[in-house]
């Protein structure tokens, strides 16, 4: 490995977004050599869009709430597509992983009587959200940050990672990228490998994601032979911003409407209370009184609809656009303006308020919010033991966004931040368990290097091929269009055909200038992933024959008992990578214990 950038650890962590962080500080703790591999700066994450809260059944708001009720309405909005066990062991150890978070600095809003606060949120029965105003997801990382540099973790901020590499064994033994700024490669050798690299969102023209979040682990991941699960399974969070068109798709917390925010149509109607689905009916106020009255009392009275899982209500959302009740730009209003003080919502939602007097131009302590879905989450990824998020391929684990199974069909809001601290942690655990029971120094062959480095390059010298944006941007259109909210077999169809034609032009793109610092050669690099991701969800999409949580077909408009028992698992055998097959077929869920089913039965 002479001739590049080599680095060997113990353990590497690829992404520093929260649940990246959490592992890398487990495994450091542990006294192994740690490396963190970003391919942005240090803390800039989608982590920070998780800005509500993080869910954790500390029972400060209400005494009532514990893990069984946080486990069961966890899954319950998952449409039962979840691993039960990641779901446990989610609700069991996030209260725990809370109070860590606020030992190392984190300065969670407090209750009257001095706990952390708890806020409402979509699909949590009790105000369970621990936050920070609407900066949440900002002070965890901040924590976390805090927490790895006082470790003296080794972080290598800008380095694009292209593959994973692999000993002769087939375990994966470290990964190949390149430094950002120069344009050199960089080899890492390592016992464990932990994938932390968040979302896919880029795949999606209307997203809250940043442009790091283009599915490069669950691409690599893939591509190392990996099974990946739930892959049809992407969440549109019901409210982005719809306008101005520069920012449309930015993130409006679900906090606005779990602190009294209520959405309406352009006659001014609550349209919620038309879309309560049977599942969540005797528990959903049918009047905007006892919805009101239900943010001063949850004993007595039923849930507002507003704050129905983010499924059913970005599909309520997107109905009523459809019958001609949007608003001006193509969504809906959200009116926290005429519900709560404006000292209250400075005070409670101070980004929101920023971000639309600075970005729109409106005074959200006076004006609705104009708010329609956007690409927010992939539930689908990599599959893992819970225990230890080891993945299917040895020396491989995944904690995150980029591991699947936690959240089934739909995750709830505030279960991210949760997931990532408690998984993120085990990730690091499980990864340093493997890292010590392996003495031999990691071994990777230089051909797999050069071999990567030579496709990475390619661009460069070809001449007359496609830009990588023209590609990205008929890659986001086609996926908006064709696989978004409600989808259909012949439009399914359609997109594989679409993916297939841009999977050959990406082969051919050609870049100008030179490897430092060049936007265009970056995402020539992007592009295999967004391809390989797109694929992988398209084909989940065409699988899934059924609806089911952020999965909806016109075609399949119910839910399918038979295909809830199931997940659909994607792999690639031989050959494998961007232009190899990806082979997908159902596999059983595991099965749940019956003190566990019972919880569920008992609606507890
Ligand atoms: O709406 C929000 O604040 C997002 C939270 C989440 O995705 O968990």
């Amino acid at each position: 490995m002479n001739e590049y950038e080599t680095h060997r650890y113990d353990v590497i962590v690829i992404g520093a977004g929260g649940a990246g962080l959490r592992a890398a500080v487990e495994a450091k703790s542990r006294g192994l050599s740690t490396a963190i591999v970003c391919k942005s700066l240090l803390g800039k994450a989608h982590t920070v869009m998780a800005e509500g809260g993080v869910a954790a059944a500390m029972g400060n708001v209400y005494s009532e709430d514990n893990w069984q009720v946080h486990f069961r309405d966890t899954m319950r909005g998952g449409k039962y597509l979840n691993h039960w066990r990641m779901a446990q062991l989610h609700a069991q150890e996030a209260p725990d992983r809370v109070h860590e978070m606020e030992a190392w600095g984190a300065l969670f809003d407090r209750t009257p009587d001095g706990r952390i606060n708890q806020r409402d949120f979509g699909g949590h029965r009790y105000a369970r959200l621990a936050h920070v105003g609407d900066r949440t997801g900002l002070e965890l990382i901040r924590t976390l940050q805090q927490k790895a540099v006082s470790m003296d973790i080794d972080v290598f901020m800008e380095c694009k990672i292209l593959r994973l590499l692999h000993d002769p064994s087939g375990a994966v033994a470290g990964a190949v990228g390149y430094r950002r700024p120069s344009g050199e490669v960089v080899v890492f050798e390592a016992k464990a490998v932990v994938l932390a690299t968040g979302s896919i969102g880029r795949c999606y023209m209307y997203t809250s994601n940043s442009w790091e979040s283009t599915g490069d682990g669950h691409a690599m991941a893939i591509w190392a032979g990996a099974d990946v699960i739930e892959m049809e399974c992407v969440q549109f969070h019901p409210t982005g911003m719809v306008w101005p068109l520069s920012v449309r798709g930015l993130l409006v917390t679900e906090g606005v409407r779990g602190d009294g925010g209520a959405l309406k149509n352009s006659d001014g109607h609550r349209f919620m209370f038309d879309y309560i689905p049977e599942m969540f009916r005797a528990e959903t106020a049918e009047t905007e009184e006892e919805a009101d009255a239900w943010y001063e009392d949850h004993a007595n009275h039923r849930r507002t609809p507003d704050l129905l899982p983010r499924d059913e209500v970005a599909r309520a959302i997107n109905a009523e656009v459809k019958a001609g009740r949007g608003s001006p730009h193509g969504g809906v209003y959200l009116d926290i303006a005429s519900r709560r003080s404006p000292e209250y919502i400075r005070r409670r939602l101070p980004s929101m308020y920023h971000q639309f007097l600075e970005l729109a131009g409106v005074d959200i302590t006076v004006e609705p919010m104009e708010v329609g879905p956007t690409c927010h989450y992939m539930m689908g990824g990599v599959r893992v033991d819970p225990e230890t998020q080891a993945a299917t391929v040895p020396g491989l684990f995944a904690a995150g966004e980029v591991a699947g199974g936690m959240h089934g069909a739909n995750r709830l809001g505030g279960n991210s931040l949760s997931d990532l601290l408690v998984f993120g942690r085990r990730a690091g655990q499980g990864a340093s368990d493997f890292a010590e029971a392996n003495d031999r120094p990691p071994t990777v062959d230089v051909a797999q290097v050069d071999a990567v480095v030579s496709d990475a390059l390619a661009p460069f010298g070809r001449e007359g091929g496609d830009s990588p944006y023209a590609v990205h941007e008929e890659l986001q259109a086609t996926m908006q269009s064709l696989v978004g909210i409600i989808r259909t077999g012949s439009e399914l169809s359609e997109a594989l055909e679409k993916l297939d034609e841009l999977r050959d032009r990406t082969s051919k793109v050609s870049v100008g200038g030179g490897r430092e610092y060049n936007p265009g050669w970056n995402l020539a690099t992007d592009l295999p992933s967004l391809l390989t991701v797109s694929t992988a969800v398209t084909q989940g999409a065409l699988a899934r024959r059924e609806s089911r949580g952020a999965h909806t077909r016109d075609d399949f408009p119910s839910a399918d008992p038979a295909l809830g028992k199931v997940n659909f698992v994607q792999r690639q055998t031989d050959p494998r990578g961007f232009d190899a097959p990806i082979h997908i077929g159902p596999e059983p869920l595991p099965e749940m214990p019956p003190e566990l089913r019972e919880l569920l039965e008992e609606g507890h």
